[in-house]
């Protein structure tokens, strides 16, 4: 039996550990500049061991989290569901759940049976539902219901054996190519509830050998050229799908998050160009693709890792469709895509970039949307920000122009980093998924946490980022060492999501008030009762509250005691009141979450869960769906 205690690192912990970033900047200057700004946080500002802390009176907590915290009425139709700690999911009472679809289960009937011993042969490994899903939007398509869904990257340890043993052979990379990616598939409520429609013809895989097209401002630029594709316009493969987006037009937005990550280099001596460190790209790659697959050689293809990293764009309704990867909305490490309708009809993206002390996003398209109008050109032709937060409350979209940043067009879509570097963007914690509120003018964006927040290496000098830029507290991050996270929320002026400007606060700092009595407490709407760390996946619903799940420590000891299994919340954007509403098994993440046409079912991910989930001893931890429902039928968001 393969071991099953423990997932290998996530994405986010191999990066970190594969390629670790130059340590540079001073302790003094840090300090002078936190103590600086005491007076007008108004909170205790305390150093120790080489960390700056912000008070919790912090004057930017949104008066929401305070009201939560006075017992304003709630909205919420459910108990409250304590911790878990447990291999299995949990609904509050009065509300039932099911697996729709597990790793490797068939999307089309010549797909073998799942087998908990053998890996599946490559020529059937993209005829299944892949590994690790993650973000997931359902589209209603002439009466079907079709959900696409992210495969974000495949649990080795977990879920292959290897023809090599541990070594990865070329048929271990195909299969490996074919697991990851995008999945649309039917699925239809029976009398034994939901499943696939196996061999509906809106099945398909999207995997890293998928031909896509590559559109927008980039396209055919000389970085994208290379000795395939000397127009710098077809790739093959999408890769390391992290959330989503759905347009207003009804395509499904796939974010390619860690793709740095496939990448490597047969020759150590290969000298790599400032920007492939930048964005993590190194000389070993986490599945020995260059070894196999010279497309992923960056010392025979040094162009190829310019043309991943954006947001792909496919037609669910057409299995035959070519995606397309809209380089207009630049390219960085992507978690999801949240699209909105501007008054003026202008069509509106945020997006993170998901990396300590990288920056916030929006897209903003020159045309503007027509319902059943032409939309090709809405995710070509545009203006892209970054965001910059002010101390007073305030905010910025600065708008990433060649005259701003002396970049080219194409280039401040493919070294979009560095653009908005120069504009002055502000470093967060880890921008995770983005939501706009659909009953109310307001954005947030999850922003994960950043354990090297203001903090000191050994040497004494200052942690930074990928760019060299030193991580000292700022307003929406004001907490030094930051393993908690929190939602930062913002109002565009005069209600307008193209506008440059906005108003921001904190709509939750997480925290453990059990443990701690200051800012790590968490803001005043967390307490012991719903207290959770590391937010992640955000999906707002049609009745305008905001679903939370985490990715975080669910170790559930120390600083995370009392908090379990990963999870997710239910947050009320107008009292703040945040509640627990299910939480996931041992060892996984929940992320993703969709909902069926009539809203009475809601369909949650689970990913890398590290105990034999769902089927129990005996079996394989396997990455699932599950649909969520009420036992009286009602819509459940
Ligand atoms: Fe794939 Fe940042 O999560
Ligand atoms: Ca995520
Ligand atoms: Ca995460």
């Amino acid at each position: 039996m393969k071991d099953i205690e423990r997932p290998e690192l996530s994405w986010d912990e191999w990066d970190e550990l594969h390629d670790p970033r130059p340590e540079e900047n001073d302790f003094d200057k840090v300090v002078e500049e936190a103590v600086s700004r005491r007076g007008f946080l108004g909170g205790a500002l305390a150093f120790g061991s080489g960390a700056a802390v912000m008070g919790t009176a912090g004057t930017l907590l949104s008066s929401t989290s305070a009201q939560a915290a006075g017992h304003a009425a709630s909205r919420f139709p459910f108990e409250a569901l304590p911790i878990q700690t447990d291999a299995t999911v949990h609904v509050p009472p009065g509300y039932k759940w099911s697996t729709l679809v597990r790793y490797g289960d068939p999307l089309f009937s010549d797909a073998p049976e799942f087998s908990q011993t053998d890996t599946l042969p490559a020529d059937k490994a993209d005829r299944v539902f892949g590994e690790n899903t993650d973000g997931m939007e359902l589209f209603e398509i002439d009466g079907h219901e079709v959900i696409a869904v992210n495969s974000e990257y495949v649990n080795t340890k977990i879920n292959l054996v290897f023809s090599g043993g541990d070594v990865m052979t070329a048929d271990d990379v195909a299969v490996l190519q074919k697991l990851q990616g995008v999945n649309v598939f039917e699925v239809e409520r029976t009398d034994n509830g939901w499943g696939v429609v196996v061999d509906s013809p809106f099945n398909r895989r999207i995997t890293h050998q998928t031909e896509i097209d590559i559109t927008g401002p980039a396209a055919g630029h000389d970085m994208l050229k290379t000795d395939a594709d000397p127009t710098g316009t077809k790739v093959l493969g999408t890769m390391n799908n992290c959330g989503a987006g759905k347009t207003p037009w009804g395509t499904y937005l796939t974010c390619e998050e860690n793709f740095n990550g496939y990448f490597g280099s047969t020759d150590e001596t290969f000298e790599r160009p400032d920007d492939f460190k930048r964005y993590g790209i190194g000389l070993e790659g986490r599945y020995s693709y260059e070894k196999h697959d010279a497309r992923y050689d960056i010392s025979q293809n040094p162009n190829e890792p310019y043309r991943h990293g954006y947001i792909t764009e496919i037609d669910p309704s057409d299995a035959s469709s070519t995606p397309k990867k809209r380089t207009a909305l630049g390219r960085f490490k992507h978690e999801n895509a949240a699209c909105v309708i501007a008054p003026s009809g202008h069509l509106v993206v945020y997006m993170g970039d998901d990396e300590r002390g990288e920056y916030m996003y929006k897209y903003v398209s020159n045309n503007t949307y027509a319902p059943g109008g032409d939309t090709d050109d809405l995710m070509e032709n545009g203006r892209l920000y970054t965001a910059k937060f002010n101390w007073d409350g305030t905010g910025e979209w600065v708008e990433l122009t060649e005259e701003a940043t002396g970049m080219s067009k194409a280039e401040i879509c493919v070294l979009t980093r560095e653009a908005a570097l120069r504009v002055g963007a502000t470093t967060m914690d880890r921008p995770e998924w983005v939501a706009v509120n659909p009953v109310a003018a307001e954005g947030y964006c999850a922003l994960t946490n950043n354990s090297r927040r203001q903090v000191l290496n050994d040497d004494g000098k200052l942690r930074t980022n990928a760019a060299g830029q030193e991580m000292t507290v700022n307003a929406p991050n004001p907490r030094a060492e930051n393993r908690y996270g929190q939602v930062v929320r913002w109002y565009p002026s005069n209600d307008d999501h193209a506008a440059d400007t906005f108003r921001w606060d904190l709509y939750v700092m997480a925290g453990n008030p059990a443990v701690h009595n200051d800012a790590y407490a968490g803001s005043p709407n967390v307490n012991e009762g719903n207290m959770f760390n590391s937010p992640d996946g955000m999906m707002f619903d049609s009745a305008g509250i905001l679903w939370i799940q985490t990715d975080g420590n669910d170790g559930n000891e120390e600083g995370f005691a009392g908090m379990g299994n990963n999870q997710m919340l239910a947050g009320d954007p107008v009292t703040g009141e945040i509640r627990r509403f299910l939480t996931g098994p041992k060892g996984s993440e929940v992320t993703g979450l969709t909902w069926s046409a009539d809203r009475k079912t809601m369909f949650v991910g689970i990913q890398h869960p590290a105990s034999p989930f769902p089927d129990g001893d005996g079996t394989l931890a396997r990455s699932s769906i599950v649909a969520v429902w009420r036992n009286d039928g009602a819509p459940v968001g």
